[in-house]
C-alpha cells in the first residue's frame, strides 16, 4: 500500500502548553516515526495573523514553536517540517480556490458564525471587528491541505468542519476543472479518541483562551509552582479521594504508564494528601520534559540554526507544491502563451 500523506499545521500564536503537548504534538511526533505514514507539519503563520496583529508575538511564538517540536525529537529528515509563509504556492492556490468556494459555505463556518452571533448579541453590527482573513480562514486552510495531497488531517474536535470544507473545495475543483482525472486529494480528518484533552488548573480544558495553562517547558521551579496552584478539593491526608473527578489524577493519566496509574488509583484510595500527589505529578512531568527543555533553550540560542532547519523543510515541501501549482495553474487557464 503506498504511504498516508498525513498533514497538520500550528497557528503560531503564543507558547506551547501541557495541553498542546498531550493532545497534539506528542502524537504528532509519534505518528512520523511510523513508516507507513508520511508526515507534513508546518508552522501555520499566515493563520496566525488572523488572530494576532502583534508583530513581535507571532515572530516569538513561531521560533518557540518551532523548538518546541525539534526540542521534543521531530525527526526532519522523516517529517517535512516547513513555515506556511515559506511556501509561496499556498496563497496562489488559496486565491484560486476562493475563487470556486461559494460564499454560502464560509457562511457557515463556526468560528465566523461565532464572531457574527456575538456581535448580535451585544446589539453591534453583524461584522464588526470580522476580517476577510477570518471569513475566509477555511479556504487558506483547504489550500495548505490540498496543497500536499494530503490524505489525513490529524485536528481538534473544532476543526473538523474546516477539513471537511476543505473537502468540499476540492470536490468542487476537480468537477469544475479536472472532471477526467481528478488533480485534488479529497482529505479526511482524524480525531484521536483516547489522546486525552488536558484539564488545566481549574479543571476544565486547557487553553490559553481559559487563562489555566501550565507552559510546556517552564523552568523546573516554576513548573512546581504552576502544578501547586492545581484546583483540588478540601480533603485531608488519610482520607480517601476519587481520582475520576480530580485534575492532578487526569493529568497523571497523561504521562504516566499503566502499573503507574493504577499505583495513583491506590494511593488516592489510601487517603494520599494533596501536596504529595502534585510533588509525585511533578516528579513525573519533569522526567519526561527535563531533557527536552534543556534542548528547547539551547534552539532558542541558535535561531540559525532553526532557520536553516526550515528552509530545508521548505525547499523539500516546495518539490511538491510548485509542480502542483503548475497543473492548476494549467487547469484553470493559467499558462504561457508559448
Ligand atoms: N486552523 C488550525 C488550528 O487553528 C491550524 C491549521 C492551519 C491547520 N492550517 C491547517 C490544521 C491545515 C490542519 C491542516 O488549529
Amino acid at each position: 500500500m503506498s504511504k498516508q500523506r498525513v498533514l497538520t499545521g500550528i497557528t503560531t500564536t503564543g507558547t506551547p502548553h501541557l495541553g498542546n503537548y498531550v493532545g497534539a504534538i506528542r502524537p504528532a511526533i509519534a505518528a512520523s516515526r511510523d513508516d507507513s505514514n508520511e508526515s507534513f507539519y508546518f508552522l501555520a503563520d499566515y493563520h496566525a495573523l488572523i488572530k494576532c496583529q502583534d508583530p513581535n508575538a507571532v515572530h516569538q511564538s513561531t521560533q518557540e514553536i518551532a523548538a518546541t517540536w525539534l526540542a521534543l525529537g521531530l525527526e526532519t529528515d522523516k517529517a517535512t517540517f516547513y513555515r506556511q509563509s515559506d511556501i509561496r504556492e499556498i496563497p496562489e492556490l488559496s486565491w484560486i480556490l476562493n475563487c470556486i468556494c461559494a460564499k454560502g459555505l464560509m457562511n457557515r463556518a463556526h468560528a465566523y458564525k461565532a464572531a457574527v452571533d456575538a456581535n448580535v448579541a451585544e446589539q453591534e453590527d453583524a461584522d464588526k471587528g470580522i476580517t476577510m482573513g477570518l471569513f475566509s480562514y477555511p479556504v487558506l486552510m483547504a489550500a495548505d491541505i490540498l496543497m500536499f495531497n494530503a490524505h489525513r488531517v490529524p485536528v481538534g474536535k473544532d476543526q473538523i468542519q474546516h477539513v471537511e470544507m476543505a473537502r468540499d473545495i476540492a470536490q468542487r475543483f476537480n468537477h469544475v476543472y479536472a472532471k477526467k482525472a481528478p488533480l485534488l486529494t479529497l482529505p479526511a480528518y482524524q480525531v484521536d479518541e483516547h489522546v486525552s484533552v488536558l484539564q488545566g488548573l481549574d479543571g476544565r480544558k486547557m487553553s490559553k483562551s481559559y487563562g489555566n495553562t501550565i507552559p510546556l517547558f517552564l523552568p523546573e521551579k516554576q513548573l512546581k509552582k504552576h502544578i501547586n496552584k492545581i484546583k483540588t478539593n478540601l480533603l485531608e491526608p488519610g482520607e480517601a479521594k476519587d481520582p475520576d473527578t480530580s485534575t492532578v489524577f487526569q493529568i497523571w493519566q497523561a504521562f504516566a504508564n499503566e502499573s503507574q496509574v493504577s499505583e495513583m488509583r491506590q494511593a488516592f484510595a489510601e487517603g494520599i494528601g494533596w501536596g504529595d500527589a502534585k510533588a509525585k505529578l511533578f516528579d513525573l512531568i519533569n522526567h519526561e520534559l527535563a531533557e527536552p527543555r534543556e534542548r528547547y533553550h539551547d534552539l532558542l540560542a541558535r535561531p540559525n540554526d532553526v532557520e536553516a532547519i526550515l528552509q530545508e523543510g521548505a525547499s523539500k515541501a516546495r518539490q511538491i507544491s510548485q509542480p502542483l501549482l503548475e497543473q492548476v495553474r494549467e487547469a484553470v487557464g493559467i499558462y504561457r502563451l508559448a
